[in-house]
């Protein structure tokens, strides 16, 4: 009797990871790149992250526009760590770990403006906003000493374009030199002419990777946003890596080569109003004007880029078609996304939790202005994770969730990455060179 084909093929054999070491640190192109789950839920873990990287990294803290003005201010924090962001009376922008020098107590929350002090409320212990110890309530009873001893205990702050950075270590690279070669890539882009509208925070339950690792590759694209196929290029989206960072280049604006060769221009212009149409102002659902001779879909929406722009009195006509469709997304170690584009910015960056399953997941939009506009004044809000962020937004959250239930499971020992992974895989070989492992 003839044997089946079914038959005669062996099942695939299972993984077998045996004898391959487990790093985040190479690219093993013999096999995936393993990151050990514990990275993601192991308590100990993050003890060695909060010790060896938090305090010692440069992190996205806010916008220019939340403190722009004497008397600013703005709470940054990350687990325990609380960093006191303040334009002092003098108009220098200072940063300061956020402890009363009497008993300890964090002396600033969230933000806000109109200090010309900064006063503990638990015992009135009050500095100046340079950070001089400047009035102790009862000072008689703490007998002599001396006002420069006890000092608000300062951190850096520095500023990349609109964004807000703060470092606790006040030994740390200057800011411009752990950027790397991100700056010089944005040569292009008027940085300074953005301003922030939006600052909004959601406790999300998932560690802080896990959000940061969503926005480092395009993989997930097929995946759960598959209606944005008909305006993105998910597959030839070149990615670039510094040491610390990376980025990786997107055509917005053109079809997926997933879909084939025979995409209509509608489905370009319906797809891209359906997930972001307010980049030009237009509702989901507006049909495509006619094309001219020779325009595509993607001039269309650029020359509707350039035009909503133009009602804001922002001109960006300067830009070419690809270059006002297309976004760059830089990954910043440890924690920031940064998505540029030609009228807007948005930083989404996760900040640690207080466990491995919990962090802070924060949206920072800005929008393009004219240069030299005055400051913005940016709604900054706490909301809960299942506020309503838009579809594609929606579904990257719904992600976040289900993804640290997954790394829980006792059978799974590590991930496996690919290469076009590679910013999730820099990510974790900068933990290893930081963590020591
Ligand atoms: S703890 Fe701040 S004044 Fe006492
Ligand atoms: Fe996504």
């Amino acid at each position: 009797m003839a044997t089946k084909k079914s038959d005669s093929v062996s099942p695939p054999a299972a993984p077998d990871f045996e004898g391959l070491a487990i790093t985040a640190s190479g690219v093993n192109r013999d096999g995936p790149t393993l990151v050990p789950v514990d990275r993601y839920i192991s308590p100990e873990w993050m003890a060695i992250e909060h010790d060896k990287v938090w305090p010692h990294a440069w992190q996205v803290a806010c916008s220019v526009d939340h403190v722009a003005e004497p008397g600013d201010f703005f709470e940054y924090r990350a687990g325990w760590l609380s960093i006191i962001v303040i334009r002092g009376v003098d108009g220098t922008l200072r940063a300061f770990q956020n402890a009363c020098r009497h008993r300890g107590n964090s002396i600033c929350q969230g933000s806000g403006s109109g200090l010309d002090e900064l006063r503990c409320p638990y015992h009135r212990w009050a500095w100046t906003t340079e950070g001089q110890l400047r009035e102790v309530p009862n000072r008689k009873g703490f007998g002599q000493f001396d006002n420069d001893d006890f000092a608000l205990i300062p951190a850096q702050v520095d500023t990349w374009g609109r964004i807000v950075f703060v470092n606790l270590d006040t030994e740390a690279m200057p800011l411009a030199e752990w950027l790397e070669g991100v700056p010089d890539d944005l040569s292009w882009c008027p940085v300074d002419d953005y301003r922030c509208d939006a600052l909004v925070v959601s406790a999300m339950p998932a560690n802080w990777k896990v959000v940061v690792e969503g926005f480092s590759e395009t993989y997930h694209v097929q995946g759960i946003h598959r209606e944005m196929l008909g305006h993105i290029d998910d597959v030839d989206a070149p990615q670039k890596l510094w040491h610390r960072h990376g980025v990786s280049y997107q055509n917005y604006g053109v079809p997926s080569p997933r879909l084939g060769r025979n995409v209509k221009p509608e489905t370009v212009w319906d797809t891209w109003m359906n997930n972001m149409g307010q980049r030009l102002g237009v509702e989901p659902g507006t049909p495509m004007p006619d094309l001219g001779e020779g325009q595509t879909a993607r001039d269309l929406i650029a020359q509707g880029l350039v035009d909503h722009a133009a009602e804001r009195g922002v001109d960006i006509s300067m830009h070419d078609t690809v270059r006002l469709t297309a976004m760059s997304q830089y990954n910043l170690f440890p924690n920031a996304t940064v998505l540029v584009m030609p009228d807007m910015i948005s930083v989404l960056a996760a900040r640690p939790g207080l466990t491995p399953d919990d962090c802070q997941f924060v949206m920072m939009s800005f929008r393009r202005a004219a240069p030299d506009a005055p400051r913005s004044q940016p709604v900054t809000a706490e909301i809960d994770s299942d506020t309503d962020l838009g579809f594609v937004m929606n579904q990257d959250v719904a992600i976040m969730k289900t993804a640290q239930r997954g790394l829980h499971q006792p059978g799974l020992a590590h991930l496996a990455l690919s290469a076009e992974e590679c910013r999730v895989i820099n990510l974790h070989r900068n933990l290893d060179e930081w963590c020591g492992s």
